[in-house]
């Protein structure tokens, strides 16, 4: 029988304005700068909430996930009984820990808290990792999205993504 894992200690909280650098990591999400900005606003208008984590008696980032209360979409979130989770990402460091895990705990929390009784997250085809954690979270495949969109990278280029997605959704 292998060893039980040992549980990790991470703080998971609101991101604060100075921090916004780091979510770019090393350089590998500095082409999302302006949508982490503009998420940031959003947050201070009630409209979504970006968590952070960190092990306990680091001062490394050590993974994110942002919830989006009210979207133009309402299958993702409609402002009332249901929310979308997205930006879920761990660095390869803290990867298997059970940081994933808890970085979904603490935003399905955030919905609970704002009396929203479902939770619903994108997970691209090709991501079976994380959509084999979200199953075992609860999660079902409700529908799929061409998961085609663009947006304003840091040097004013606009990019296009398309990435064909699963929508998964999970009552709370
Ligand atoms: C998907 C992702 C967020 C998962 O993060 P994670 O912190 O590794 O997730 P968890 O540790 O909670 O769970 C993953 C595995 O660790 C195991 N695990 C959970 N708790 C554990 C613990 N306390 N100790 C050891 N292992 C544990 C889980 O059983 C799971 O096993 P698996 O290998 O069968 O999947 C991470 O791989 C990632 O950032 N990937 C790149 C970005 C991405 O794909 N994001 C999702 C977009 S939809």
């Amino acid at each position: 029988m292998s060893p039980s894992p040992v549980l990790e200690k991470f703080v998971i909280r609101l991101v604060r304005e100075d921090e916004l650098p780091a979510l770019e990591w090393e350089g590998e999400y500095t082409h999302f700068r302006n949508l982490f900005r503009q998420s940031f606003e959003e947050m201070q208008l009630g409209q979504r909430v970006m968590l952070v984590a960190y092990a306990a008696g680091s001062d490394a980032m050590a993974g994110q996930v942002f919830a989006q209360f009210i979207s133009a979409d309402p299958k993702y979130a409609d402002g009332a009984s249901r929310g979308y989770l997205y930006a879920l990402r761990v660095k390869p460091a803290y990867q298997n820990r059970g940081l994933g895990r808890q970085l979904i705990q603490a935003a399905e929390e955030r919905l609970r808290a704002r009396g929203m009784d479902v939770s619903t997250i994108g997970v691209a085809k090709d991501n079976m990792r994380a959509q084999k954690l979200y199953e075992r979270m609860g999660y079902q495949i409700v529908g799929e999205d061409p998961g085609r969109w663009t947006y304003v990278d840091h040097q004013g280029r606009v990019r296009e993504v398309n990435e064909p997605s699963w929508l998964m959704a999970h009552e709370l």
